[in-house]
């Protein structure tokens, strides 16, 4: 059995092959990093059209590399949301007619289920139950998984997500979009503790997440050193990325206290992070845990991610019907189970 995957939510249009039987057969990725670089960010319009341009080529490159035809496909997974609309649109339309050609069925994907469940396309796979922390552009979300599709949401950011601070503090600092990746690489550059920011909220006896207060502390320091910002520029990425750090550690501590649990997944585009999986390692060496990533390229937006939680939605007959379905808004936790 084979599912091809297709996620077009933002930014990135991805497409997938995953069989039952062999795991991921052939991805490819095409990002729209470029095109929306010279207005420091995301264009909803720019990126439909360049989904819809993009999609039929890719498909049909993702199948070349697996030496298979349209033929060879049970099913097209699609991401449904959440996400941009008219992005979103432009995958569900190309899956429904593509599944309505072929007939055979569309299922549709939920994204964070994808990025929640992009461990598992790599060799070592965690054990159900486990805790995940899931770090993307538009979610920062503690959740209790107890079996694929049991989704129990611990905490979540009140305000920025994760990606989301990444971004505005790179644009502070004057890195071009998209920012995550840039500050980065300025951060390893940087002096530890020149700079300390404060760790939001882990006073707080819950598994919730604030960011919006660490960018503040950021730009009141840019002020204070506008005239030798260059100077400090890469002290102030690291203390911004060490708060951020040390705070999803502290937060992920208490979830996996309170869970009794001692297994951690990690995904969604900030676990690309070094520093933050170094940290995040580290706590679970401590607690004598594990824990899980997936390599670097499919913790940001894929198609992997999606043919495969698209194979576990196929196989326990989860099948969309005909009609051109987006969510943009979608609580991961209103799911059906698997
Ligand atoms: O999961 P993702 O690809 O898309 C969403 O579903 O949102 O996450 C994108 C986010 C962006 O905010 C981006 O800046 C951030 O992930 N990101 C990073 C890194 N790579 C991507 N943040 C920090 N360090 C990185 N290396
Ligand atoms: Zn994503």
């Amino acid at each position: 059995m084979r599912v091809l995957g297709i996620e077009s939510s933002c930014d990135e249009t991805g497409i997938a092959i995953y069989s039952d039987t062999e795991g991921l057969v052939s991805h490819v990725l095409h990002t729209q990093i470029a095109m929306h670089a010279e207005y420091g960010g995301v264009v909803p319009e720019l990126a439909s059209r360049d989904h819809i341009k993009r999609i039929v080529p890719l498909v049909r490159t993702c199948l070349d590399k697996a030496h298979l035809t349209l033929k060879d496909l049970d099913a097209i997974a699609y991401t449904a949301g959440p996400g941009l609309i008219g992005a979103l649109l432009a995958g569900s339309m190309e899956a429904g007619a593509l599944a309505y050609g072929l007939g055979i069925p569309a299922i549709a994907v939920h994204h964070m289920e994808g990025h929640l469940l992009a461990p598992m396309l790599e060799e070592d796979k965690p054990q159900y139950p486990f805790v995940a922390l899931l770090i993307s552009g538009g979610h920062t979300l503690l959740i209790k998984v107890s079996k694929p599709g049991d989704y129990e949401i611990l905490g979540q950011s009140v305000d920025d997500a994760a990606g989301e601070a990444f971004d505005k503090t790179a644009k502070l600092l004057g890195i071009p979009y998209p920012g995550g990746p840039g500050l980065e690489v300025m951060a390893k550059k940087g002096r530890s503790g020149v700079f300390v920011f404060p760790r939001p909220m882990i006073k707080k006896p819950n598994c919730d997440f604030s960011f919006a207060g660490l960018k503040t502390a950021v730009l009141n320091a840019i002020l204070e050193h506008k005239s030798d910002l260059d100077n400090v520029k890469c002290d102030i990425a690291l203390g911004f990325t060490e708060a951020l750090a040390d705070t999803l550690c502290h937060k992920c501590r208490r979830a996996l206290r309170e869970c009794g649990i001692n297994s951690l997944v990690v995904a969604g585009g900030v676990s690309a992070n070094f520093m933050i999986r170094e940290s995040l390692i580290k706590l679970m060496h401590s607690l004598r845990g594990k824990v899980f990533f997936a390599r670097k390229e499919f913790c940001t937006d894929n198609g992997a991610m999606i043919a495969q939680v698209g194979m576990l939605r196929f196989l326990s007959g989860q099948l969309s019907d005909n009609c051109i379905r987006v969510f943009p808004r979608w609580p991961l936790d209103q799911l059906r189970p698997l």
